[in-house]
């Protein structure tokens, strides 16, 4: 889709949004997250996935927006739901969850032409020990790109401090997935690699709009697409977390559209 909102273009084509523009981004942001903290009283075992993505479907249209997801690229559903060593773009299914699986569910609305996309970790059931420290890690590696998020500071700087926390607790970073930018568009400029060296690639400015959405691996970050062309798992079968934000630049730091209104974006059952 071509993106035809006001403000202008960096060099790298990165739009800068105006203050007024922050407003749209909350309410989206907003909506997205609170379906999120809605949904989790229906992640248990013996639930399946369709289902969550059916109640999804039903909360975007109660209240009145619409889900970018429905019709993207041929994309059927309002959610992507990832279970286990699916990395990301998991389709809903009719598979049941069983105890102990682990999954990230994926929402993006479109609120008054603004977008609001974030996911977080569920559990089915009883939390397994190497899950919980996958999902910590990959919470607090988002909370390290985030707050490397200030005018002047560049995307090799989120993505620098993404990896070396990640690879300090000898866990990896999925290459093949990365953030974006948005705004009045669903994907736009730059890509928001959750990897790099400090002091590269383009330099923060005001008014920039992205999502860091990190995806991390026990084993190692190689992935691969199945035959629906859709759902991405690790090609070593081992588990895989992510955790998505969509923020933007401010004057001296960042906001964070997508914060839960419940305070529960974190999840507590990790200690
Ligand atoms: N919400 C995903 C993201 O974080 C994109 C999903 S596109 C879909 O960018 F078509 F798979 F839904
Ligand atoms: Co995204
Ligand atoms: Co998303």
């Amino acid at each position: 889709m071509e993106d035809t909102a006001r403000g202008r273009l960096t060099k790298d084509g990165i739009r800068i949004y105006e203050p007024g523009d922050f407003a749209g981004m909350h309410a989206a942001g907003r909506l997205a997250a609170q379906i999120l903290d809605e949904i989790s009283d229906h992640v248990f075992p013996g639930q399946n996935t369709a289902e969550i993505d059916r109640i999804i479907t039903q909360k975007v249209e109660e209240a009145g927006a619409k889900s970018a997801t429905i019709g993207y690229k041929g994309y059927q559903h309002a959610s992507c739901i990832s279970v286990n060593h699916v990395v990301c773009h998991g389709i809903p299914g009719d598979k049941k969850l069983k105890d102990g699986d682990i999954l990230n569910i994926d929402v993006t609305v479109i609120v008054d032409g603004w977008f609001g996309d974030t996911s977080r970790m569920y559990v089915a059931g009883k939390l397994p020990r190497k899950a919980e420290r996958l999902i910590q890690v990959t919470h607090d590696a988002l909370f390290k790109g985030i707050e490397a998020v200030k005018p002047g500071n560049t995307f090799g700087d989120i993505g620098y401090a993404i990896q070396s926390y990640v690879e300090s607790h000898r866990m990896s970073v999925v290459r093949d997935f990365c953030g974006h930018g948005l705004g009045r568009v669903f994907h736009a400029p730059p890509n928001v690699l959750h990897y790099g060296r400090a002091g590269t690639g383009p330099v923060l400015e005001e008014g920039m709009f992205f999502t860091i959405e990190p995806m991390v691996n026990l084993g190692r970050p190689e992935t691969k697409v199945l035959a629906d062309d859709w759902t991405a798992v690790t090609r070593d079968k081992s588990l895989s977390a992510q955790f998505e934000h969509s923020v933007g630049v401010t004057a001296d730091g960042v906001e964070i559209f997508t914060l839960s209104p419940a305070d529960r974006f974190h999840p507590t059952w990790v200690e």
